[in-house]
């Protein structure tokens, strides 16, 4: 059906400022009448020497024009661009793809389905995998879906779509980590599938000498991981140690650590290594998340909050939403930029939401250190990950008269 034009180009606007959810779009075509200055315009976020900003690609009938526009001024830089007469605009976000076309009356016919950045399974025509300079072309996959490296470790199609769409989010993240070799830790690995993904990746698409361990608690899994890290013969940069992620001895410790799906606290374990290790770069996908759950359980709500944790369904939920407030908070208080973003779409697994922590090493900033003992006081929490941490962050109140949540 279509509607107006202005509300629809709004809710394109809204998508296209949303640095967390925008994996590119595209505005290209003309609408009747109309002649846009550029035949074709591509944007994306990209983190550029430790701000984020809107890249814009601009392409005439000979070439393409870049720019990287901060954030300061993206507003402005996509209004100009809405204001061309744009027959299309095809919007891709982590988890849907947003189509807008401008009819012959002027009019929106706005499309919305399962993002386009995870088509459905089919064989391309060449390898998707780019490098990571900022002016490479996004293309649907980093790791696709035939890929066969994926049948080699025997992943399923979610698993699939998952690693790729984790991928993506150390895509943009992943100059932060200089020198060689790049040391990578993928803690809580289970059968690798993000680990070899990872290392391929990082080491054979984008030419980095790296060394990668995985450690899973269960030597069964480091057993057949190992065999097929000498299969694909990558024995010599790719280990696995059967152990537990909060007492794992990794020398030197890595710049990188990765966590997909580590159960409940494992994730939190992941956390604190990666803080006490000063990791650059940790992106962790959660799991289950009982320990706020019980602890919810446990404690009265604060008025008027009790509705929300009234059904064990909602509590659920709100436990995952609170857990990883909280953990993005602490991350924060630990000099670490961080992104909670929704990696992959939620029918590929409910688990679908992730942390990534940049290091900035920036002190930590009272009123983040506040918050987080207000909404702990008022829960009656307190989350393994601060425990984990301990001296490592600091959240209690240095204050004078200030009370202790
Ligand atoms: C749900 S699986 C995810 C595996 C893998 N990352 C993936 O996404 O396919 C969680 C894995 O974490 C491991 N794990 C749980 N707690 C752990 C701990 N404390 N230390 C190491 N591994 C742990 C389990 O053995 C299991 O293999």
């Amino acid at each position: 059906m279509p509607e107006p034009l202005a509300p629809a180009l709004a809710r394109v606007r809204a998508e296209l400022l949303d640095r967390e959810r925008l994996v590119r779009a595209v505005a290209a075509g003309r609408r009747r009448g109309g002649s846009p200055r550029w035949r074709r315009a591509d944007l994306r976020w990209v983190e550029l020497r430790d701000a984020w900003s809107l890249q814009v690609v601009t392409y005439d009938e000979r070439q393409a024009y870049t720019r990287n526009v901060d954030a300061a001024a993206a507003p402005a830089a996509v209004d100009a661009l809405l204001e061309e007469p744009y027959g299309n605009w095809h919007v891709d976000t982590h988890g849907r793809t947003l189509q807008l076309r401008v009819t012959k009356r002027g009019d929106a016919q706005l499309h919305e389905g399962p993002s386009t950045a995870a088509p459905p399974e089919r064989p391309e025509p060449s390898r998707t995998v780019p490098g990571f300079g900022t002016h490479d072309r996004v293309k649907p996959h980093l790791l696709a879906p035939h890929d066969p490296l994926f049948a080699a470790m025997g992943a399923g199609a979610d698993k699939r779509r998952q690693v790729d769409a984790f991928l993506r989010m150390l895509q943009p993240v992943a100059h932060r980590l200089a020198g060689g070799p790049l040391r990578v830790a993928d803690l809580g690995c289970g059968n690798a599938y993000l680990s070899f993904a990872a290392f391929r990746l990082l080491h054979a698409d984008a030419g980095r000498d790296v060394e990668l361990v995985g450690v899973d608690l269960r030597a069964v899994a480091r057993e057949r991981n190992a065999e097929l890290a000498g299969r694909l013969g990558w024995a010599d940069q790719v280990r696995f140690v059967a152990g537990d992620i909060s007492t794992v001895e990794l020398q030197p410790t890595p710049q990188l650590v990765l966590a997909l799906h580590a159960c409940d606290t494992a994730t939190d374990a992941a956390l604190a290594r990666a803080v006490r290790w000063q990791s650059p770069v940790v992106i962790a996908a959660p799991c289950c998340h009982h320990d706020l759950q019980v602890q919810l359980r446990a404690a009265a709500p604060p008025a008027p909050y009790a509705l929300l944790t009234r059904h064990a369904t909602l509590r659920e939920r709100f436990a995952d939403t609170l857990t990883d407030a909280l953990r993005a908070a602490l991350l924060r208080l630990a000099g670490y930029r961080v992104d909670v973003i929704e990696f992959v779409a939620s029918r590929h697994t409910p688990r679908n939401v992730a942390l990534r922590a940049v290091y900035t090493g920036h002190a930590p900033d009272p009123a983040v250190a506040e918050g987080y003992r207000e909404l702990c006081a008022a829960w009656g929490v307190r989350p393994a990950l601060e425990g984990l941490l301990g001296d490592a962050v600091p959240v209690a109140d240095s204050s004078p008269a200030g009370p202790r949540g």
